[in-house]
């Protein structure tokens, strides 16, 4: 099947298992293994191995589902599996999961022998819509989110919107974000499109799953290491990392999604007084993100997310570094700010004022 440029490895649909299945044919993988979570084996490896014959061979890993397996221990599990099992470096992983399995099953396929093949098969809104996309792997060290990492690219992503009838509703919120997001990073009239999707039917138009997708495509294109325009990426990031960091350790940990839709409210605000963006455009996004992803009760103290947000990996030195809007659809990263505009900007936007 030809694809159009931007998606020159990703596979939709029955296209992915035909993919699959052809592309093994032409290989000779010594070994194959699939890292799943309890979850994603339970739900989606289970209902999709019959479909692709090649897969009746593979050796299925299995991880803990949620964001603690993205940790160096994990990651040294996986190693010993792979060494016990006598992998080598024509063995192919295939990572089948949501951001979690493909951030780390991809750093692991990334390091093991200086890096083996690997597939990346999301199954969750978010790692369709975005990190299974791209290139970056990582895991997290310590409090730091995606400390450490690095740049793969997987022979392909396989999107099969099939897999999403048994995400779980909370889990639709938090991809939608990154889908949000691309919108306000590059245009605004998906955001509003993503933002007006029904989901209570819990269904992504497949359109709108790849328009997202060709957004991100074309930035990681221009600068795939990050060294400029991909930055815009990171649109939310910067508090939204703080806060999911935060709140990690309380009893209502924010999805990575969540936690990104806050962090997107305070860039409008800070948009408006920073970039000078029209506040009639940045109110009606931001209630449209307020509507959909409340902020938690509990708030985080400042004196809390401070140093978190001081150890983002995106600043340089001590300046806190975020990417802001001049307009909806258009993004500028590298925006230094003082550490007190953003503790304004994120009592104001908590406490529901205006812009
Ligand atoms: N590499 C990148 O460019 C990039 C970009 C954005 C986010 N991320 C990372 O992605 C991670 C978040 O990803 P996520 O939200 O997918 O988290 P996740 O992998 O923890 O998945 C969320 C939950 O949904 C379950 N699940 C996934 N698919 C399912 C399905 N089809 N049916 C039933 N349950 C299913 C999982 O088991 C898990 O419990 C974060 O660690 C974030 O840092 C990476």
């Amino acid at each position: 099947m030809i694809q159009p440029p931007e998606f020159k490895n990703i596979y939709f649909a029955q296209a992915a298992d035909v993919w699959l299945q052809e592309w093994a044919d032409s290989q000779s993988f010594s070994q194959v293994f699939v890292l799943c979570d309890q979850h994603t084996y339970r739900h989606c490896f289970q209902a999709w191995r019959p479909n692709v014959p090649f897969l009746a061979r593979a050796q299925v890993l299995l991880i803990p589902p949620g964001e603690a397996s993205k940790s160096s221990h994990q990651l040294r599990l996986l190693w010993s599996a792979l060494s016990q099992a006598g992998a080598d470096r024509h063995s192919l992983l295939i990572n089948v999961g949501g951001g979690v399995t493909t951030d780390l099953g991809g750093l692991v396929a990334a390091t093991y022998m200086r890096g083996i093949p690997f597939v990346q098969v999301p199954t969750s809104l978010l790692a369709m819509a975005d990190a299974a996309v791209g290139g970056k792997t990582g895991i997290n060290h310590g409090e730091a989110k995606n400390r450490v990492g690095a740049f793969a690219t997987p022979a392909a992503v396989l999107i099969r919107p099939s897999f999403l009838e048994t995400l779980p509703p909370a889990e639709w919120y938090s991809g939608r974000a990154e889908m949000l997001k691309h919108g306000l990073m590059a245009d605004a009239a998906h955001f509003h499109a993503v933002a007006a999707v029904d989901f209570e039917q819990r269904r992504m138009p497949l359109e709108l799953l790849r328009h997202t997708l060709a957004l991100k495509q074309a930035v990681v294109a221009q600068d795939p290491r990050e060294q400029g325009p991909r930055k815009k990426l990171n649109l939310g990031h910067t508090l939204g990392h703080a806060l999911e960091s935060f709140y990690a350790r309380t009893e209502q940990p924010l999805r990575h999604g969540h936690a990104v839709a806050l962090g997107l409210q305070v860039a409008l605000a800070l948009s408006v007084t920073h970039l000078g963006l029209p506040p009639e455009e940045a109110q009606e996004a931001l209630q449209r993100l307020r509507a959909d992803y409340p902020w938690p009760a509990l708030p985080a103290p400042w004196a809390a997310l401070e140093p978190l947000l001081r150890g983002d990996k995106k600043n340089k030195g001590t300046e806190i570094r975020m990417v802001l809007l001049p307009h909806l659809g258009e993004a500028q990263p590298d925006i230094s700010l003082p550490a007190s505009a953003l503790q304004t900007a994120l009592e104001q936007v908590r406490a529901g004022h205006a812009l």
